[in-house]
């Protein structure tokens, strides 16, 4: 890529929940946790839900409406977006977001890599716009991860949850407000047992021949995961930040995947960013997959807690094992 390759500037932000709120207390009635335990090792205290009848692209619909109306509702021409639980094996689901949104033919399609989907797409995004391909790339993170839950299985059925966050990237210059720094990928597939649903791919269909037993449903070696998550999200943000030269002292808001309230203060301790610096929605949507990064950035844009001039430090971690980490000075966008 020459020098002069644009660089990606992130110019509106939405955020979106499904109605339905899942309280602790709610889930205490049909499994056998208790909300003392699920606050204490997750720091969720509740979630949204989506009902029967709505998909991943209703949810994505919405927060890509937001960000649209954001960035003064000029239309993009690319969408992109970062997903575990498309609407439909196939095809993607991004082409039928593009059309519910009026975008007209634009290029549209999914990535995949569970929660560092956002960082993913973003680093896609910024590809896009550097090879002059796009100019304005709407990318949206959704999950409906409850489809995939398990409900009998306490470990992740109180954990995961319904969202969606999308940001409008444009075409600008890396000293503006909003320019995206370098974004740090990784991944590890030698532990892609730790986060995984067995069956319905190619490997293992379902139904047919040795296919049982079959499980369809999202699986996590939690304890494993969790050591991971904090030396992964911990080795990227650091080479994030150096890659803008910054010091760690210069992050004004951490927005790390909000998988675990534990992890998010262990990471935030390991890299001296106090806790008045770390933004948190865990507590009340709980782990949303690919869009808990934008929709905390929408959320705490809203509520005033990430405001202009801030520099910010996202990172995420999630099943692959796949992470990432990434900076910019947070621009001055009205939160959709
Ligand atoms: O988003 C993608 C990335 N995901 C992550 O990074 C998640 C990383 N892992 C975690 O966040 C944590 O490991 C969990 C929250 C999933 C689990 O917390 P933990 O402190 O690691 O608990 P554990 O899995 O070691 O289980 C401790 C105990 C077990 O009982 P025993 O064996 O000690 O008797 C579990 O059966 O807690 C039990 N347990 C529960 N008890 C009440 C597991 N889930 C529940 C529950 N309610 N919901």
């Amino acid at each position: 890529m020459s020098a002069s390759a644009p660089t990606a500037v992130i110019c509106g932000i939405g955020g979106y929940v499904p109605p339905r709120v899942v309280t602790n207390r709610d889930l205490e009635a049909v499994l056998d946790t208790s909300d003392t335990w699920i606050r204490t090792r997750t720091g969720i205290a509740a979630r949204h839900m989506i009902d029967p009848g709505t998909a991943t692209s209703d949810l994505a619909v919405e927060a890509g409406a937001r960000a649209l109306v954001s960035a003064d509702g000029a239309p993009a021409d690319a969408v992109v977006l970062a997903t575990t639980t498309p609407d439909r094996p196939c095809p993607a689901t991004s082409p039928e977001i593009a059309a519910r949104l009026n975008l007209g033919p634009v290029p549209a399609f999914d990535v995949s890599a569970v929660c560092s989907g956002f960082l993913y797409g973003l680093a896609t995004a910024a590809g896009l716009i550097a090879a002059g391909a796009a100019s304005r790339v709407l990318l949206i993170a959704a999950d409906a991860f409850t489809t995939l839950i398990d409900p009998a299985d306490r470990s992740t059925a109180v954990i995961f949850a319904d969202g969606a966050g999308a940001v409008v990237l444009r075409a600008g210059d890396p000293a503006e407000p909003g320019a995206v720094g370098r974004v740090v990928l990784g991944s590890d597939g030698a532990l892609g047992d730790l986060i995984q649903v067995p069956d319905g791919g190619s490997r293992r269909r379902f139904p047919g021949p040795g296919a049982a037993p079959c499980d369809p449903y999202f699986r996590m070696r939690g304890r494993e995961t969790y050591r991971h998550a904090v030396h992964r999200m911990t080795e990227a943000s650091r080479a994030a930040v150096a890659a803008a030269d910054w010091e760690l002292d210069d992050v004004d808001r951490l927005a790390a995947h909000q998988a675990n309230g534990r992890i998010l203060a262990t990471v935030g301790e390991e890299l001296n960013i106090p806790e008045g610096r770390r933004l948190a929605n865990i507590e009340r949507v709980g782990n949303t997959g690919a869009a808990s990064i934008p929709l905390l950035l929408a959320q705490s844009a809203a509520e005033g807690t990430l405001a202009a001039g801030h520099r910010l430090l996202m990172t995420a971690f999630g099943g692959g094992l796949a992470w990432g980490a990434a900076t910019a000075v947070w621009p001055d966008v009205k939160a959709g």
